[in-house]
């Protein structure tokens, strides 16, 4: 950052008040440096910049993976990664957010796999396989997720342990985005969690039941009826709705109008 240069200071909109005396700090968005007020996360100094939101960003709450931004500090070669909505912007933060990455999507039909899933892992996903162990996935992921790990599971055939060990991941792309052997780790990794979902999980009777309530039309009547209500009506529904206590104990709970159940 050149001393001499005259900062400007941007406003727009309401999204972001800061409070008073906030102290600003340099960032730089796309190249282009900006002053901010300090403690903001990466999105909202983004907008406070004067960005507004098009794409990449979805819940603002480190689950939807939306927000995957890279960044450097002047001076240091690191590059580094987090979700735009939960990373603090920090002075000299230089910031590029990647909404999306190509990742390799192929299409597979779980009702009529034939073959053994590892098998089909191998044929949708050889790359998999390619993986060197480097590691720069793991360090990238801002899930703190050990995905070479999860890599190594799916390469052994440990399904259901890549599955758990993938849980959290929020598909944001960024391991794919630096991976070597070019893998995209986490379509891998939703691969064999619906694998595990299908095959390897015991079947959730309750819920095989509901959706064949939901096929047979049972709620059809009730659905209708709630399109056609006014917005506050439903507003009021939804405040006065009869709600389970958070401290209930599981699979005991029973709201006492049963009627739409
Ligand atoms: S595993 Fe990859 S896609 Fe999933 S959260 Fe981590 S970096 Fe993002
Ligand atoms: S970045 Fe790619 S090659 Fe390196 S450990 Fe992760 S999956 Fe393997
Ligand atoms: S906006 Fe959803 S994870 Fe950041």
């Amino acid at each position: 950052m050149a001393e001499d240069k005259k900062l400007k200071t941007l406003a727009t909109g309401d999204k972001t008040i800061p409070p008073e005396g906030a102290k600003m700090i340099p960032i730089y968005i796309m190249g282009r440096e900006y002053m901010v007020p300090e403690t903001l996360t990466i999105m909202k100094a983004v907008e406070y910049a004067g960005y507004s939101y098009v794409r990449g960003c979805g819940c603002r709450g480190g689950i939807c993976g939306a927000c995957g931004t890279f960044y450097r500090f002047l001076g240091d070669y690191r590059l580094r990664s987090g979700l735009a909505c939960q990373t603090v912007a920090e002075p000299n933060m230089v910031i590029m957010q990647l909404p999306f990455f190509p990742a390799n999507r192929p299409g597979y039909d779980l009702e009529n796999m034939q073959g053994n899933p590892h098998e089909e892992l191998r044929r949708l996903y050889p790359e998999v396989f390619k993986c060197v162990g480097c590691g720069t996935c793991t360090r990238t992921c801002p899930m703190d997720i050990d995905v070479m790990d999860y890599i190594a599971l799916m390469k052994r055939g440990d399904l259901r342990g890549a599955a758990l060990k993938s849980f959290d991941c929020v598909m944001c792309g960024l391991c794919t985005s630096r991976c070597p052997a070019q893998i995209s780790q986490y379509m891998a990794a939703m691969f064999v969690r619906r694998v595990f979902g299908k095959f390897i999980l015991p079947k959730a009777e309750h819920l095989s039941k509901r959706v064949e309530e939901v096929k047979s039309g049972k709620y059809e009547k009730k659905l209708k009826e709630l399109i056609g209500m006014k917005q506050e009506d439903v507003k009021k529904l939804y405040v006065e709705r009869e709600r389970e206590p958070d401290l209930a104990e599981a699979g005991k709970w029973m709201p006492k109008d049963t009627t739409n159940l």
